[in-house]
């Protein structure tokens, strides 16, 4: 089986995915950790201070050293500091059977959103984890109340699987999940 590979930085017309750094901080914050429009649907609260974001992008940073973390910043050509993040939030991994899968979450800035950025920046990382690190599956899924995130996985070629319900909690309680698959074969447009 390959070896995992890392955070590698990918570039994209419009985006460089990297990694992140502890200067990030604070565009971190101020952009889109400390948001709760941007964290609505997420499963974690707005930051309530920079330390928080400092603290969290520290461990970040420490985890770079494993193979097996996949986690980038986005950053827009042209502007300093990152406008968002797209990580493997969760990893399956059984090299005896030959399984590696992944488990995509991603967010950005609002004042960035509406562009297609964000397939942009998904689209590199799907064909950096399919033809680089070895993933066999890609998985996604959205608060049923968010479709705006079902368009990004649509429009990079994922398979609505269907519906899980109450199987998340977001900053809104609760929530009915919608998932979405994608292998390595399929149209990626
Ligand atoms: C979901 C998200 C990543 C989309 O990124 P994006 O780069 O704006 O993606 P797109 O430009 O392709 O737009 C996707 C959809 O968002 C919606 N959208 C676009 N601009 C919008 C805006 N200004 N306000 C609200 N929704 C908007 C549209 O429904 C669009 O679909 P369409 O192109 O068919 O009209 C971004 O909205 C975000 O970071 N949201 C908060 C975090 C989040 O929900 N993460 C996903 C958790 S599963």
């Amino acid at each position: 089986m390959t070896p995992n590979t890392g955070t590698r930085t990918l570039e994209t017309p419009r985006l460089i995915l990297r990694r992140f750094t502890a200067e990030d901080a604070q565009p971190m914050f101020d952009r889109w950790a400390s948001d709760p429009l941007v964290t609505e649907h997420l499963t974690w609260p707005p930051h309530g201070s920079v330390d928080i974001t400092s603290m969290l992008l520290a461990d970040w940073v420490a985890r770079y050293e494993q193979p097996d973390y996949y986690n980038w910043a986005i950053s827009l050509k042209g502007l300093d500091g990152p406008i968002g993040g797209i990580s493997v939030v969760q990893l399956i991994e059984s090299p005896a059977r030959g399984v590696r899968c992944g488990e995509i979450g991603y967010c950005m800035g609002r004042a960035w959103w509406g562009q297609g950025l964000m397939p942009e920046a998904f689209r590199a990382v799907i064909a950096y984890l399919f033809d680089t690190a070895g993933f066999m599956r890609l998985r996604a899924s959205h608060a049923a109340a968010n479709p705006k995130s079902g368009r990004v996985m649509q429009k990079v070629g994922m398979t609505r699987c269907g519906v899980e319900r109450r199987a998340g909690a977001d900053n809104t309680g609760i929530v009915d999940m919608v998932i979405y698959d994608m292998l390595p074969d399929d149209p990626r447009p």
